[in-house]
Protein backbone atom coordinates (compact mmCIF):
# COMPACT_ATOMS: atom_id res chain seq x y z
CA UNK A 1 0.00 0.00 0.00
CA UNK A 2 1.28 3.62 -1.09
CA UNK A 3 0.81 6.22 1.76
CA UNK A 4 0.82 9.53 -0.56
CA UNK A 5 1.10 12.65 0.95
CA UNK A 6 -1.17 15.62 -0.35
CA UNK A 7 0.81 17.19 -2.52
CA UNK A 8 0.76 17.87 -6.09
CA UNK A 9 2.58 14.36 -6.70
CA UNK A 10 0.00 12.52 -4.34
CA UNK A 11 -3.14 13.66 -5.89
CA UNK A 12 -1.79 12.96 -9.41
CA UNK A 13 -0.92 9.51 -8.54
CA UNK A 14 -4.32 9.26 -6.65
CA UNK A 15 -6.05 10.05 -9.61
CA UNK A 16 -4.15 7.78 -11.83
CA UNK A 17 -4.77 4.81 -9.31
CA UNK A 18 -8.45 5.60 -9.17
CA UNK A 19 -8.69 5.96 -13.21
CA UNK A 20 -6.98 2.83 -13.61
CA UNK A 21 -9.27 1.14 -11.56
CA UNK A 22 -7.52 0.66 -7.93
CA UNK A 23 -8.76 1.31 -4.51
CA UNK A 24 -7.63 4.84 -3.20
CA UNK A 25 -8.65 5.94 0.23
CA UNK A 26 -9.09 9.97 0.37
CA UNK A 27 -9.68 12.32 3.02
CA UNK A 28 -12.96 14.61 3.10
CA UNK A 29 -14.12 17.02 5.52
CA UNK A 30 -16.61 14.15 6.72
CA UNK A 31 -14.52 11.41 7.34
CA UNK A 32 -12.09 9.26 4.76
CA UNK A 33 -13.31 7.84 2.20
CA UNK A 34 -12.52 4.47 0.47
CA UNK A 35 -12.63 5.68 -3.13
CA UNK A 36 -13.35 3.45 -6.62
CA UNK A 37 -14.02 4.39 -10.21
CA UNK A 38 -17.71 4.75 -9.93
CA UNK A 39 -18.76 3.76 -13.35
CA UNK A 40 -15.89 0.41 -12.99
CA UNK A 41 -18.29 -2.49 -11.82
CA UNK A 42 -15.40 -4.66 -11.01
CA UNK A 43 -13.38 -1.34 -9.15
CA UNK A 44 -16.42 -1.18 -7.09
CA UNK A 45 -17.12 -4.73 -6.26
CA UNK A 46 -13.78 -4.62 -4.73
CA UNK A 47 -14.79 -1.40 -2.43
CA UNK A 48 -17.33 -4.06 -0.83
CA UNK A 49 -15.00 -6.89 -0.45
CA UNK A 50 -12.14 -4.71 1.33
CA UNK A 51 -14.75 -3.52 3.85
CA UNK A 52 -16.33 -7.44 4.15
CA UNK A 53 -19.67 -5.80 3.66
CA UNK A 54 -22.29 -8.64 3.46
CA UNK A 55 -24.55 -6.69 1.86
CA UNK A 56 -24.66 -4.58 -1.51
CA UNK A 57 -25.55 -0.95 0.42
CA UNK A 58 -25.94 2.21 -2.35
CA UNK A 59 -22.70 3.99 -1.92
CA UNK A 60 -22.60 7.65 -2.56
CA UNK A 61 -20.78 9.27 -5.54
CA UNK A 62 -18.44 11.97 -4.94
CA UNK A 63 -18.17 14.62 -8.16
CA UNK A 64 -16.01 17.86 -8.26
CA UNK A 65 -19.14 19.92 -8.77
CA UNK A 66 -22.69 20.17 -9.31
CA UNK A 67 -22.32 20.32 -12.90
CA UNK A 68 -20.70 17.11 -12.92
CA UNK A 69 -23.24 15.52 -10.40
CA UNK A 70 -26.35 17.03 -12.87
CA UNK A 71 -24.41 14.79 -15.63
CA UNK A 72 -25.28 11.62 -13.63
CA UNK A 73 -28.82 12.89 -12.04
CA UNK A 74 -31.94 14.70 -12.58
CA UNK A 75 -31.76 17.54 -11.03
CA UNK A 76 -34.77 19.48 -9.29
CA UNK A 77 -35.09 23.17 -8.08
CA UNK A 78 -34.85 21.70 -4.58
CA UNK A 79 -31.88 20.50 -5.43
CA UNK A 80 -30.25 23.88 -7.02
CA UNK A 81 -31.37 25.57 -3.71
CA UNK A 82 -29.64 22.93 -1.38
CA UNK A 83 -26.71 22.74 -3.47
CA UNK A 84 -25.96 26.27 -3.60
CA UNK A 85 -26.29 26.91 0.13
CA UNK A 86 -24.34 23.50 1.37
CA UNK A 87 -21.84 22.65 -1.75
CA UNK A 88 -19.23 22.01 -1.64
CA UNK A 89 -19.99 20.24 1.98
CA UNK A 90 -21.38 17.76 4.01
CA UNK A 91 -24.58 16.95 2.24
CA UNK A 92 -25.47 14.30 -0.11
CA UNK A 93 -28.79 14.42 -2.28
CA UNK A 94 -30.08 11.17 -3.54
CA UNK A 95 -31.96 12.35 -6.89
CA UNK A 96 -33.32 10.06 -9.99
CA UNK A 97 -30.41 8.37 -11.74
CA UNK A 98 -30.24 9.62 -15.81
CA UNK A 99 -31.19 6.88 -17.72
CA UNK A 100 -28.45 7.31 -19.31
CA UNK A 101 -25.88 7.27 -16.83
CA UNK A 102 -22.59 5.52 -17.00
CA UNK A 103 -22.50 4.31 -13.17
CA UNK A 104 -21.91 0.98 -12.46
CA UNK A 105 -24.94 -0.30 -11.15
CA UNK A 106 -23.49 -2.31 -8.33
CA UNK A 107 -22.76 1.49 -6.89
CA UNK A 108 -26.64 2.05 -6.97
CA UNK A 109 -27.28 -1.42 -5.79
CA UNK A 110 -30.12 -1.55 -8.69
CA UNK A 111 -31.57 1.36 -7.40
CA UNK A 112 -33.17 4.05 -9.79
CA UNK A 113 -31.90 7.25 -7.34
CA UNK A 114 -27.79 7.68 -6.85
CA UNK A 115 -26.61 9.77 -3.90
CA UNK A 116 -24.49 12.12 -4.69
CA UNK A 117 -21.70 14.33 -3.16
CA UNK A 118 -19.48 17.40 -4.15
CA UNK A 119 -17.14 17.44 -1.11
CA UNK A 120 -15.60 20.41 0.61
CA UNK A 121 -12.16 19.44 1.77
CA UNK A 122 -9.52 20.46 -0.72
CA UNK A 123 -7.56 17.36 -1.12
CA UNK A 124 -10.72 15.26 -2.32
CA UNK A 125 -11.58 18.23 -4.36
CA UNK A 126 -8.33 18.12 -5.85
CA UNK A 127 -8.60 13.96 -6.56
CA UNK A 128 -11.79 14.36 -8.10
CA UNK A 129 -10.72 17.56 -10.73
CA UNK A 130 -7.51 15.77 -11.55
CA UNK A 131 -9.36 12.15 -12.21
CA UNK A 132 -12.33 13.54 -13.85
CA UNK A 133 -14.50 10.55 -13.05
CA UNK A 134 -17.47 9.82 -10.34
CA UNK A 135 -15.87 8.23 -7.37
CA UNK A 136 -18.35 5.88 -5.24
CA UNK A 137 -16.83 6.33 -1.62
CA UNK A 138 -18.32 4.82 1.69
CA UNK A 139 -16.40 5.58 4.93
CA UNK A 140 -13.18 3.87 4.84
CA UNK A 141 -13.40 1.63 7.36
CA UNK A 142 -14.71 -2.34 7.83
CA UNK A 143 -17.64 -3.27 8.20
CA UNK A 144 -19.24 -2.57 11.47
CA UNK A 145 -15.90 -1.21 12.67
CA UNK A 146 -15.17 2.73 13.93
CA UNK A 147 -15.17 5.40 11.14
CA UNK A 148 -11.93 6.66 10.09
CA UNK A 149 -11.07 10.03 10.59
CA UNK A 150 -7.14 10.07 10.11
CA UNK A 151 -4.50 8.41 7.33
CA UNK A 152 -3.60 6.11 10.33
CA UNK A 153 -7.11 5.19 11.07
CA UNK A 154 -7.51 3.89 7.40
CA UNK A 155 -3.90 2.01 7.33
CA UNK A 156 -5.02 0.09 10.82
CA UNK A 157 -8.31 -1.05 9.55
CA UNK A 158 -7.50 -1.55 5.35
CA UNK A 159 -4.19 -0.81 4.86
CA UNK A 160 -3.45 -4.60 3.35
CA UNK A 161 -6.60 -4.42 1.24
CA UNK A 162 -6.22 -1.33 -0.87
CA UNK A 163 -3.82 0.23 -3.25
CA UNK A 164 -3.53 3.98 -1.69
CA UNK A 165 -4.08 6.39 1.41
CA UNK A 166 -3.87 9.80 0.53
CA UNK A 167 -2.96 11.70 3.84
CA UNK A 168 -5.04 14.98 4.13
CA UNK A 169 -4.95 15.00 8.10
CA UNK A 170 -7.45 14.58 10.48
CA UNK A 171 -11.06 15.40 9.35
CA UNK A 172 -12.85 18.48 10.19
CA UNK A 173 -16.79 17.48 10.89
CA UNK A 174 -15.51 13.84 11.77
CA UNK A 175 -19.39 12.26 10.69
CA UNK A 176 -20.47 11.28 7.94
CA UNK A 177 -22.54 13.98 5.46
CA UNK A 178 -26.02 14.56 5.71
CA UNK A 179 -28.45 12.77 3.18
CA UNK A 180 -31.26 14.44 1.96
CA UNK A 181 -33.71 12.23 -0.18
CA UNK A 182 -34.86 14.42 -3.82
CA UNK A 183 -36.64 11.76 -5.33
CA UNK A 184 -40.08 12.79 -3.92
CA UNK A 185 -40.49 15.09 -1.04
CA UNK A 186 -37.84 16.19 0.97
CA UNK A 187 -37.11 13.75 3.25
CA UNK A 188 -33.75 13.54 5.73
CA UNK A 189 -32.07 10.18 5.29
CA UNK A 190 -29.24 10.14 7.47
CA UNK A 191 -28.53 13.42 9.67
CA UNK A 192 -24.92 14.15 9.48
CA UNK A 193 -22.68 16.92 9.04
CA UNK A 194 -25.24 20.05 8.01
CA UNK A 195 -27.70 20.54 10.69
CA UNK A 196 -30.80 19.75 10.08
CA UNK A 197 -32.21 23.23 10.37
CA UNK A 198 -30.10 24.65 7.98
CA UNK A 199 -31.47 22.93 5.52
CA UNK A 200 -35.33 23.22 6.51
CA UNK A 201 -34.53 27.20 6.57
CA UNK A 202 -33.27 26.93 2.55
CA UNK A 203 -36.19 24.61 1.81
CA UNK A 204 -38.68 26.93 3.62
CA UNK A 205 -40.24 23.82 4.91
CA UNK A 206 -39.91 21.38 7.89
CA UNK A 207 -37.72 17.96 6.46
CA UNK A 208 -40.10 14.70 6.64
CA UNK A 209 -38.30 12.26 8.18
CA UNK A 210 -37.46 8.64 7.29
CA UNK A 211 -35.57 6.08 8.53
CA UNK A 212 -33.41 5.14 5.62
CA UNK A 213 -35.38 2.21 4.29
CA UNK A 214 -33.36 1.66 1.63
CA UNK A 215 -30.40 0.03 3.91
CA UNK A 216 -33.00 -1.17 6.63
CA UNK A 217 -32.41 -5.44 6.27
CA UNK A 218 -35.01 -6.85 3.67
CA UNK A 219 -36.16 -3.43 2.96
CA UNK A 220 -33.93 -3.25 -0.63
CA UNK A 221 -35.51 -5.85 -2.66
CA UNK A 222 -38.81 -4.10 -2.29
CA UNK A 223 -37.25 -1.22 -4.64
CA UNK A 224 -35.83 -3.51 -6.81
CA UNK A 225 -36.76 -7.04 -7.35
CA UNK A 226 -37.64 -8.76 -10.68
CA UNK A 227 -40.91 -9.19 -11.51
CA UNK A 228 -40.36 -12.63 -12.07
CA UNK A 229 -40.18 -15.76 -9.33
CA UNK A 230 -36.68 -16.43 -8.74
CA UNK A 231 -35.10 -19.91 -7.70
CA UNK A 232 -31.91 -20.25 -6.29
CA UNK A 233 -29.14 -23.19 -6.15
CA UNK A 234 -30.11 -24.01 -9.60
CA UNK A 235 -27.39 -26.21 -11.39
CA UNK A 236 -29.97 -26.94 -14.66
CA UNK A 237 -32.55 -24.68 -15.62
CA UNK A 238 -36.57 -25.69 -15.91
CA UNK A 239 -38.15 -25.50 -19.15
CA UNK A 240 -39.02 -21.94 -19.17
CA UNK A 241 -36.72 -20.35 -17.17
CA UNK A 242 -33.98 -17.77 -18.02
CA UNK A 243 -30.82 -19.33 -16.79
CA UNK A 244 -28.23 -17.07 -14.70
CA UNK A 245 -25.26 -19.43 -14.64
CA UNK A 246 -21.60 -18.98 -12.50
CA UNK A 247 -18.70 -20.52 -13.78
CA UNK A 248 -18.97 -23.98 -15.09
CA UNK A 249 -22.53 -23.30 -14.59
CA UNK A 250 -23.08 -22.07 -18.35
CA UNK A 251 -27.07 -20.45 -17.94
CA UNK A 252 -28.04 -17.94 -20.93
CA UNK A 253 -25.69 -15.21 -19.13
CA UNK A 254 -22.77 -16.44 -16.88
CA UNK A 255 -22.16 -13.99 -13.77
CA UNK A 256 -18.31 -14.75 -14.51
CA UNK A 257 -17.05 -17.79 -16.37
CA UNK A 258 -14.26 -18.09 -14.87
CA UNK A 259 -15.97 -18.20 -11.34
CA UNK A 260 -14.50 -14.96 -9.96
CA UNK A 261 -16.89 -13.25 -7.64
CA UNK A 262 -15.32 -10.08 -7.98
CA UNK A 263 -16.55 -9.70 -11.64
CA UNK A 264 -19.60 -11.88 -10.43
CA UNK A 265 -20.92 -9.15 -8.12
CA UNK A 266 -19.91 -6.43 -11.15
CA UNK A 267 -22.59 -8.06 -13.35
CA UNK A 268 -25.16 -9.07 -11.04
CA UNK A 269 -27.86 -6.27 -11.21
CA UNK A 270 -27.29 -5.91 -15.21
CA UNK A 271 -27.84 -9.50 -15.31
CA UNK A 272 -31.18 -9.28 -12.99
CA UNK A 273 -32.53 -6.87 -15.45
CA UNK A 274 -31.78 -8.85 -18.23
CA UNK A 275 -33.28 -11.33 -16.71
CA UNK A 276 -36.33 -9.36 -16.18
CA UNK A 277 -36.80 -8.43 -19.00
CA UNK A 278 -36.97 -11.85 -20.86
CA UNK A 279 -40.02 -12.39 -19.01
CA UNK A 280 -39.45 -15.84 -17.51
CA UNK A 281 -39.10 -16.87 -14.86
CA UNK A 282 -35.21 -16.38 -12.90
CA UNK A 283 -33.02 -19.75 -12.12
CA UNK A 284 -29.55 -18.48 -10.54
CA UNK A 285 -26.53 -20.97 -10.12
CA UNK A 286 -24.98 -21.63 -7.11
CA UNK A 287 -22.78 -19.06 -5.77
CA UNK A 288 -20.27 -19.74 -3.11
CA UNK A 289 -20.94 -18.14 -0.06
CA UNK A 290 -17.39 -16.60 0.72
CA UNK A 291 -15.92 -13.21 -0.27
CA UNK A 292 -18.68 -11.08 -2.64
CA UNK A 293 -20.54 -14.05 -2.67
CA UNK A 294 -21.84 -13.47 0.94
CA UNK A 295 -23.22 -10.23 -0.17
CA UNK A 296 -24.31 -11.64 -3.69
CA UNK A 297 -25.99 -14.27 -2.02
CA UNK A 298 -27.86 -11.70 0.51
CA UNK A 299 -28.90 -9.65 -2.86
CA UNK A 300 -30.00 -12.91 -4.54
CA UNK A 301 -32.41 -13.72 -1.23
CA UNK A 302 -34.27 -10.70 -1.24
CA UNK A 303 -34.74 -11.01 -5.07
CA UNK A 304 -36.54 -14.24 -4.31
CA UNK A 305 -37.82 -13.23 -1.33
CA UNK A 306 -41.54 -13.70 -1.32
CA UNK A 307 -43.39 -10.44 -2.34
CA UNK A 308 -46.27 -8.90 0.14
O1 LIG B 1 -19.61 11.74 4.68
C1 LIG B 1 -19.95 10.85 3.90
O2 LIG B 1 -21.03 10.86 3.31
C2 LIG B 1 -18.92 9.74 3.63
C3 LIG B 1 -17.71 10.39 2.99
C4 LIG B 1 -16.66 9.39 2.57
O3 LIG B 1 -18.12 11.16 1.86
N1 LIG B 1 -19.47 8.74 2.78
C5 LIG B 1 -20.42 7.87 3.19
O4 LIG B 1 -20.79 6.99 2.19
O5 LIG B 1 -20.90 7.84 4.29
P1 LIG B 1 -21.61 5.69 2.34
O6 LIG B 1 -21.47 5.01 1.00
O7 LIG B 1 -21.19 4.91 3.53
O8 LIG B 1 -23.09 6.14 2.52
C6 LIG B 1 -24.03 5.35 1.88
C7 LIG B 1 -25.39 5.66 2.39
C8 LIG B 1 -26.22 4.41 2.36
O9 LIG B 1 -26.05 3.63 3.51
C9 LIG B 1 -27.59 4.97 2.25
O10 LIG B 1 -27.96 5.38 3.53
C10 LIG B 1 -27.40 6.21 1.41
O11 LIG B 1 -26.04 6.53 1.48
N2 LIG B 1 -27.75 6.01 -0.01
C11 LIG B 1 -26.92 5.83 -1.06
N3 LIG B 1 -27.60 5.71 -2.19
C12 LIG B 1 -28.91 5.82 -1.87
C13 LIG B 1 -30.12 5.77 -2.61
N4 LIG B 1 -30.14 5.59 -3.94
N5 LIG B 1 -31.27 5.92 -1.94
C14 LIG B 1 -31.27 6.11 -0.60
N6 LIG B 1 -30.17 6.16 0.15
C15 LIG B 1 -29.00 6.01 -0.47
MG1 LIG C 1 -20.15 4.07 6.68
Amino acid sequence: MEKLSSDESGISRAAALLTSGKLVSFPTETVYGLGADARNGQAVARIYEAKGRPAFNPLIVHVASAEAAGQLTQWTDAANALTEAFWPGPLTLVLPLRPDGALSELVTAGLPSVAVRVPSHPVAQAVLATAGIPVAAPSANPSGRITATTAAHVIAGLGTRIEAVLDGGPCAVGVESTIVGLVDEPRLLRPGGVPVEDIEAVLGAPLRTATNEITAPGQLASHYAPNSAVRLEAITAQQGEFHIGFGTVPGDLNLSETGDLREAAANLFAALHQADAAGKPIAVAPIPAQGLGRAINDRLGRAAAPRP
